[in-house]
């Protein structure tokens, strides 16, 4: 009955953080979760993506084609417009990004090889499943969240990217002095993250008070979701925020 159970558990990979919670809980559920995070699919054979096969960090010498270049980390690259436009400009860097929809990710891959650059790796991982565990630590210059899902309902507000976890977790991987920047149109999850980062010790704001912009920062690039906000009206919220450890 439990077996039963857990097979319909896993079978649903949207109900991620509740699986996620309950997997902490139980080792059974925690070994089907990573059987799906590691099972092979056919365009897991590009050479780009990386799955993970153990839950350490993958080996720098794996993630990084140019280990002593710039490193970008982008959590929900969506179709990679941003890593399309970010490797044209800067085509030695190291770029890894998170994404789980396959036809973005290949979408992503496509837009990326036109460029030239050789340094993307896309990670095919759900991030409410598997975030620090499988990246190395204090390894990244740059983090890029553009428009995550902002599960407006407060019954939803457990599925944000951004809440109080993630800065501690996200911080584990940065270098000293590395930036994340973020983008939202959606004005209460712009305040959570506000609130968040400006409490934590370690992120202090690159932007002047109120800590965040309106307009796209001159250094970085627009996306599929930022042009569709912007044609229903909205005006973004950009923050940037360093890390010092
Ligand atoms: C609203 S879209 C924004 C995409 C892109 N950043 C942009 O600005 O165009 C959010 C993206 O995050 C991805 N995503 C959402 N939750 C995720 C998760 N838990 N792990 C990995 N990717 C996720 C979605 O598949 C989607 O492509």
């Amino acid at each position: 009955m439990l077996r039963l159970q857990i097979g319909r558990e896993v079978n649903q990979c949207n109900h991620f953080l509740r699986m996620s919670l309950m997997s902490r809980r139980n080792p059974e559920i925690e070994q089907r979760l990573w059987q799906q995070v590691t099972r092979r699919r056919p365009w897991h054979t590009e050479p780009e993506i990386l799955v993970p096969t153990e839950c350490t960090p993958f080996k720098e010498s794996i993630l990084f084609a140019e280990p002593t270049n710039f490193r970008v980390l982008e959590l929900g690259s969506g179709w990679g417009e941003y890593a399309g436009a970010y490797l044209k400009d800067h085509p030695d860097h190291n770029y890894i990004a998170f994404e789980i929809k396959v036809d973005r990710i290949l979408n992503t891959l496509r837009l990326v090889r036109r460029s030239g650059a050789h340094a993307l790796r896309m990670i095919p991982v759900n991030l409410n499943w598997y975030f620090e565990q499988i990246l190395p630590p204090a390894a990244f210059d740059l983090v890029i969240v553009n428009f995550p899902d902002p599960w407006p309902k407060r019954r939803h507000w457990k599925h944000r990217l951004i809440q109080s976890p993630f800065p501690d977790a996200l911080g584990s991987l940065l270098r000293p002095g590395a930036c994340l920047q973020v983008a939202t149109d959606y004005g209460p999850y712009a305040r959570r993250m506000l609130s968040i980062f400006r409490q934590h010790p370690r992120f202090k704001s690159l932007v002047q008070d109120p800590d965040y912009r309106r307009e796209r920062f001159a250094s970085a690039y627009s996306t599929k979701f930022e042009r569709i906000q912007r044609a229903a009206g909205k005006r973004p919220y950009y923050m940037s925020w360093q890390y010092h450890p």
